[in-house]
């Protein structure tokens, strides 16, 4: 459904996107993910034709972005980053002058808005001004209008930014639901949200791709444990002094001390797993050890990890 070969924006002054390439199958529900300023909203806006590439190519649906720009378009929902909406106009009123403008006219343009509408739990609204609605609600008249003419894809830039974590749970829902009729790129930085409805995620940092695939790949990628908790029966500053002079451990921080047994949680370094040094330093210090447990990456850590790297601080 996307294509996008070595797609390039500068701006005067900074490269926003740095020759990125991706694919987005039919029906897929993908996630692009990025701190502030990776140029998420960049590609987006280059790939709803709003603006053209310093370099490279994009496609959707096999249409050109920029040279068949009308016939991609409309096989595009995009829901922007600010929806600009109308704020003395009535609901209805307001998507239909919407579809009016997507070339869409009389009853088809009438039963479009009602199912639009219908989709994206608007109906009881209809005849509210715009003005009037809370944060949410505006969401999805712009969620409505994204996808008032039926495009395959549907393109959404932060569509829960701003929202309290029901209307979140709403608005993740509703992309859920929409995922079973349409492709759909979402731009979050909310990663539960990913987790929880894409079936694939691109992280971008800084311009570039820098991981991609499930979330339970990204996951599985961090392959062991990034957090091990330790308890010992020994000395706690000597244990702590052995323990962070262990190969691959980052940090080692003392949780608690309780008839001479100690716990520590040790933080280490990204594919390294420390259990079995620790169960060493354990032994050869003839230190009692009852519990060494090891917690899961999660894909807050996977995006911490690639979008840090290369950075200090
Ligand atoms: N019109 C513009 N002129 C100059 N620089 C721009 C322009 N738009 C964006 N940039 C810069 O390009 C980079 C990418 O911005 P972009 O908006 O694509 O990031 P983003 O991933 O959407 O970030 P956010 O999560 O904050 O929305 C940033 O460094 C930004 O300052
Ligand atoms: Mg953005």
């Amino acid at each position: 459904m996307i294509q996008v070969s070595n797609l390039s924006k500068r701006y005067v002054g900074r490269t926003a996107v740095d020759g990125i390439s991706f694919e987005v199958g039919q029906g897929e529900i993908v996630g692009f993910l990025g701190p502030n300023g990776a140029g998420k909203t960049t590609t987006i806006r280059i790939l709803t034709g709003y603006m053209p590439a310093t370099s490279g190519t994009a496609s959707v649906a096999g249409f050109d972005v920029f040279r068949d720009s009308m016939e991609a378009r409309r096989r595009i929902g995009y829901m922007p980053e600010n929806v600009p909406l109308y704020d003395d106009m009535r609901v209805k009123e307001y998507l239909r002058f919407r579809a009016q403008l997507k070339g869409m006219r009389g009853r088809a343009a009438r039963k479009a808005v009602g199912e639009a509408m219908d989709l994206c739990g608007l109906t009881e609204m209809r005849g509210k001004m715009i003005g009037a609605l809370s944060k949410g609600y505006r969401q999805r008249v712009g969620l409505a209008d994204a996808l008032v003419h039926k495009p395959d894809l549907l393109v959404l830039d932060e569509p829960t930014n701003g929202l309290d974590p029901n209307q979140i749970r709403r608005v993740r829902e509703l992309i859920k639901q929409l995922g079973l009729t349409h492709t759909i790129l979402v731009s979050t930085h909310i990663l539960s949200e990913v987790e929880m409805t894409c079936d694939r995620v691109i992280i971008l940092d800084r311009g570039k791709i820098c991981a991609s695939g499930t979330p339970a790949d990204l996951v599985g990628r961090l392959r062991t444990a990034r957090t091990v908790t330790v308890e010992l029966r020994a000395g706690a500053a000597v244990a702590a002094d052995k323990l962070k002079a262990l190969p691959g451990v980052k940090k080692v921080v003392k949780e608690g001390e309780r008839d001479g047994w100690t716990l520590f949680t040790l933080r280490a370094e990204s594919g390294r797993d420390v259990r079995e040094a620790v169960a060493s330093l354990a032994a050869e210090g003839g230190w009692a050890l009852r519990e060494l447990h090891a917690q899961g990456a999660t894909l807050e850590d996977v995006f911490v990890d690639v979008t840090q790297s290369g950075r200090t601080g």
